[in-house]
């Protein structure tokens, strides 16, 4: 398998082909990913939550975060690796490109991850113009859980869906290179895909985006608090985490995953 550049993500949004993206924090599971033929990995800041086991995402530290992005990396030929920025490391834009050079130059990721809508556009900007590619993030943010009150479907009632899509445009027109949408009712998560050109990568978001990505452990069914009500666990149909990974990626193609269940109207 080629390796995966943005160029390749952008060449199967405009074929109709589905893009299939996981988490991974860690050098044998990237290996494992990238013989399913998935084509992108996230290095989550999920990794607070799964890996070390706290309650949110809030304490993951960028040094974690360059740690995780280099394991993977060090373990990975052909996927392409977006890290996330972690919470209180991109308040403002200056120190956002620390954040990412670090990311980049130390953890050898090829995209970060920033959480935010029109907040987080200058900052985007910033980065774009210095080289640093960048995937925003709309919908639910795990990042803003204490301002939620809770990890639930964003974008049901009008204004809320007009602010993601102005969002997901004003990110895009920064210089954004690729959309997560996390936990947005199907129907606005297509009105975004059709309305973006760069890729838009679904969780939560039902069918219709351009691609798809799960977090690895809940996918494989093995979580602290219980499975979340848009994830299938795969591990459960397949018996081995080979061939979960491979159904995971066939689904995504096929657009047998997410179904109706998985789905927020
Ligand atoms: O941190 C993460 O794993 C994520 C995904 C849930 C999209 O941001």
């Amino acid at each position: 398998m080629a390796k995966c550049t943005i160029s390749t993500l952008n060449r199967m949004k405009a074929d109709g082909r589905k893009i299939a993206m996981i988490t991974s924090y860690d050098a044998t599971f990237t290996r494992q990913i990238e013989a399913a033929g998935i084509d992108a990995i996230l290095v989550g800041d999920s990794l607070g939550m799964v890996v070390q086991g706290h309650e949110s995402t809030l304490p993951v530290t960028v040094g974690d975060m360059v740690y995780h992005t280099a394991n993977v990396v060090r373990a990975s030929r052909t996927a392409m690796i977006i890290a996330d920025m972690p919470f209180m490391s991109h308040g403002t834009p200056e120190q956002a490109l620390d954040t990412a050079g670090r990311l980049m130059k130390e953890g050898g990721a090829h995209m970060v991850k920033i959480e935010g809508g029109a907040p987080q556009v200058d900052t985007v900007r910033h980065l774009t113009e210095r080289a640093v590619p960048v995937c925003g993030h709309l919908g639910l943010m795990p990042q803003s859980i204490h301002q939620l009150g809770a990890y639930r479907v964003q974008g049901r009632d009008a204004h809320d869906a007009e602010r993601i899509l102005n969002d997901a445009a004003a990110l895009q027109d920064a210089g954004a290179q690729m959309l997560v949408l996390e936990c947005v009712p199907a129907l606005l998560a297509a009105e975004v895909t059709q309305a973006l050109e760069i890729p838009v990568i679904g969780i939560g978001a039902g069918v219709d985006t351009d691609g798809q990505v799960l977090v690895l452990y809940d996918m494989l069914g093995i979580t602290l608090d219980g499975t979340p009500s848009f994830v299938h666990d795969f591990l459960a149909d397949a018996g081995n985490v080979a061939g979960a990974l491979s159904a995971y990626a066939e689904a995504v193609r096929q657009k047998t995953f997410p179904t109706e269940e998985h789905v927020f109207r």
